[in-house]
C-alpha cells in the first residue's frame, strides 16, 4: 500500500508512519523541520518538507506528489492554540495560527491530492470531538472547537469532491497521550492509531463523509 501522512514529526502522525512502515507499506510523510524529517527518514519513509502556514510549500507539495497513487491519506497536522473559553476573545494572531493551520492547511493540501489518490483510497482528516456542535457541553477551547468544526466542513466538501474515487472521513482520535493530549490522556498513540487504521480498513463507500470516533462509532456533527 502507498500511504501519505501530512504532519508526522511526532504524536499521532508519527505513530501512523511507524505502524504502516512496520507492516512494510510505502509511506510518504511530511514534517516542517530537519529534526522531524530525519525521524521520518530513519523509519524508512519518504520525508517531504511542509509547513502548512507557507502557501509556497503547499504548492510545492503538489509538484512533489505528481505521479503518486496513495491508497491511504492522513491529514493529521493541527494545533490547539490559545486556550480560551467563550466569550474570551482570541487575538487576531491567535485566531490566524489556529484557523490557518487547522482549516486553511487542509484546504491547501487537498488540491494536491486531486490526482494522486488511488481508486478506492481512504482519506482521513484528524478532527476532534471538540469540533462537534451536536455533542457540545462546554465553552472551553472555543477557538480550537471552531477550527475543528470548520475542518469538518472542509472534509465534508472533500468527500463530495472526491466521492466515487475515495472514501473520506473525519476522525476523533480519542484523548491521546501526545504533546497535545498530555500525560493524563486515556489512550496511547499506539492504541488510537491501531483503532483508526482498523476503521479505515473496514470503511464502506456509504461511510464517505462520516465523522467517526477512533473505534468507528459515528459522531454527531
Ligand atoms: N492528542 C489528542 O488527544 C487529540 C484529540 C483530538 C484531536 N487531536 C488531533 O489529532 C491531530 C494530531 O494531534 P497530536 O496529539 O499528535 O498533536 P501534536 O503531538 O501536537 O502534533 C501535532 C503535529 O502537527 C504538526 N503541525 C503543527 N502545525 C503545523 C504546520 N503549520 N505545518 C505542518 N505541520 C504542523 C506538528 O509538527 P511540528 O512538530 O513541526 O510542530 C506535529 O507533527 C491534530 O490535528 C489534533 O488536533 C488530538
Amino acid at each position: 500500500m502507498q500511504v501519505l501522512v501530512i504532519g508526522a514529526s511526532r504524536g499521532i502522525g508519527l505513530e501512523f508512519v511507524r505502524q504502516y512502515r512496520a507492516e512494510g507499506h510505502a509511506v510518504t510523510a511530511t514534517a516542517r523541520d530537519e529534526k522531524g524529517l530525519a525521524v521520518l527518514t530513519e523509519l524508512g519513509a519518504k520525508a517531504l518538507p511542509l509547513d502548512l502556514l507557507d502557501p509556497r510549500q503547499c504548492t510545492a507539495l503538489g509538484r512533489r506528489l505528481e505521479g503518486e497513487r496513495f491508497d491511504v491519506a492522513i491529514l493529521n497536522a493541527g494545533v490547539y492554540g490559545a486556550d480560551k473559553a467563550a466569550p474570551s476573545p482570541p487575538t487576531e494572531a491567535e485566531f490566524d495560527l489556529v484557523m490557518h493551520t487547522n482549516v486553511l492547511g487542509p484546504m491547501r493540501v487537498l488540491p494536491a491530492l486531486t490526482d494522486c489518490l488511488a481508486q478506492g483510497a481512504r482519506l482521513a482528516l484528524l478532527s476532534s470531538r471538540m469540533g462537534s456542535i451536536g455533542l457540545r457541553t462546554s465553552p472551553n477551547g472555543w477557538l480550537y472547537r471552531a477550527s475543528k468544526a470548520a475542518a469538518n466542513s472542509v472534509l465534508k466538501d472533500a468527500s463530495i469532491a472526491f466521492g466515487g474515487r475515495a472514501t473520506c472521513v473525519a476522525f476523533h482520535p480519542g484523548w491521546v497521550k501526545t504533546d497535545r493530549g498530555g500525560g493524563q490522556a486515556e489512550l496511547s498513540p499506539l492504541e488510537a492509531v491501531q483503532g483508526m487504521r482498523a476503521v479505515l480498513v473496514r470503511l464502506r463507500l456509504t461511510d464517505n463523509g462520516a465523522f467517526l470516533n477512533h473505534n468507528g462509532e459515528a459522531l454527531a456533527w
